[in-house]
């Protein structure tokens, strides 16, 4: 898809709107978190360079993004803490609007001068955005004089930031943007083989649709986390107090789990309790007793794992392989991480807790592309129409 470009747009002396994906993760904390509760700022980071060229061609960056799923105004899902990571990363003070619409903002917005940036607050405060409201698009464009889409992680939803603002501004989609569409698109499109795809995280009901896409373009498809046990369960064994989401058992058994390109975890770590001090076990996947839990792929399924990853001219890697936060629980992870960075395959990772692992171990300089998509990642690689980019696209 032939997008327009930062190029091609006017920025000297103009309030640009620029929609960022600021959709990051917390710690868990009970009271509204600060800035340093943010557990991972990835996707912060990767707009930092585009807020820079905006402001070095001439432009006033206001930015919009939206933080979480809230239900009208919420603080626990305010971007204030966003504001101070992102002032931090720039080194310089990013104003934050206390809303993204209303006199008080359109005020603000009219008075910036060269050099400032601003944040406007979480745009799912209202309504309007998610329902891509017009008066609420409207409102926004009246903020700006262009519009620039970074936001790869939101362009599946045709909310009013993301469709209805570029039906009204000059529009283009941002570098990152572009370098997100180019690098997926090698995989999506044109890949090397064998073509590895590990899958993993919790929730089989937020993957299976696209695991069942994925098959027919793939080599192997390596599954692991908790979304594994409720295949390891549909298929008719023990998995004891495993969690497994029992509503889509029955939906999971349309998937070909006899295919010779699956493979599934042939044993587990297991313990009784989620702790740092509980004592694990190995166990094949036939062996799991009623009052053990699965918490992580096991050294089998390590290995073989990690031989298909070796062999892969080509891997792409979403989602945990069982519960890393607790490091006992954390070996399936990591050596999946090693195995996709020191292979010599042209390696895609992306996925809010993939992005973190790889970082964690230091490994993002060994990965040829780190996506800041999640869900949008996932349908652009089933090849499906994304609205955000349809609206980014030359007419
Ligand atoms: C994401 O985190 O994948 C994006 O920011 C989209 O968020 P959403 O799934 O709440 O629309």
């Amino acid at each position: 898809m032939d997008l327009l470009t930062i190029n091609q747009l006017e920025l000297e002396g103009k309030r640009v709107l620029l929609r960022a994906d600021f959709n990051v993760p917390f710690f868990r904390i009970d009271r509204i978190p600060t800035e340093a509760d943010i557990s991972d700022d990835f996707r912060i980071r990767s707009a930092v360079p585009t807020i820079k060229l905006i402001i070095e061609r001439g432009g006033i960056p206001i930015i919009l993004a939206h933080l979480g799923r809230p239900k009208g105004k919420e603080l626990s899902l305010s971007l204030v803490p966003v504001a101070g990571r992102l002032s931090r990363l720039l080194g310089q003070n990013v104003i934050f609007a206390e809303d993204c619409i209303g006199v008080r903002v359109k005020e603000l917005c009219a008075e910036l001068k060269k050099g400032d940036v601003v944040l406007l607050e979480n745009i799912r405060f209202h309504e309007g955005e998610e329902n891509n409201n017009t008066g609420f698009a409207k409102e926004l464009a009246s903020l700006g004089d262009v519009y620039i889409n970074e936001a790869f992680g939101d362009v599946h939803r045709a909310h009013a930031s993301i469709v209805g603002l570029p039906a009204l501004l000059p529009h283009a989609a941002g570098p990152l943007m572009i370098r997100e569409i180019e690098a997926l698109s090698r995989l999506k499109d044109n890949p090397a083989r064998p073509l590895v795809a590990v899958m993993g995280g919790a929730k089989i009901s937020t993957k299976i649709d696209f695991l069942e896409k994925f098959l027919p373009w793939v080599d192997s498809l390596l599954l692991g986390g908790a979304l594994a046990s409720t295949l390891v369960k549909a298929q008719g064994y023990n998995i004891g107090k495993s969690f497994a989401e029992e509503s889509m058992l029955e939906r999971v058994n349309t998937f070909d789990f006899k295919s010779p390109k699956v493979h599934m975890p042939s044993d587990v770590i297991v313990a009784k309790e989620a702790s740092p001090i509980a004592k694990t076990e190995v166990r094949k996947i036939n062996e799991i007793r009623d009052d053990e839990s699965i918490f992580d792929i096991g050294p089998e399924t390590r290995k073989i794992f990690t031989k298909i990853i070796g062999e892969s001219r080509t891997v792409f890697w979403n989602g945990p392989m069982g519960m890393h936060e607790i490091p006992s629980f954390a070996k399936g992870t990591e050596t999946v991480a090693e195995a996709v960075a020191l292979s010599e395959a042209f390696s895609v990772v992306g996925g809010g807790d993939t992005t973190v692992i790889i970082e964690r171990l230091y490994l993002d300089h060994y990965i040829e592309f780190i996506s800041t998509g999640g869900g949008a990642m996932l349908e652009f690689l089933c090849g499906q129409k994304l609205p955000g980019l349809l609206a980014l696209a030359k007419k």
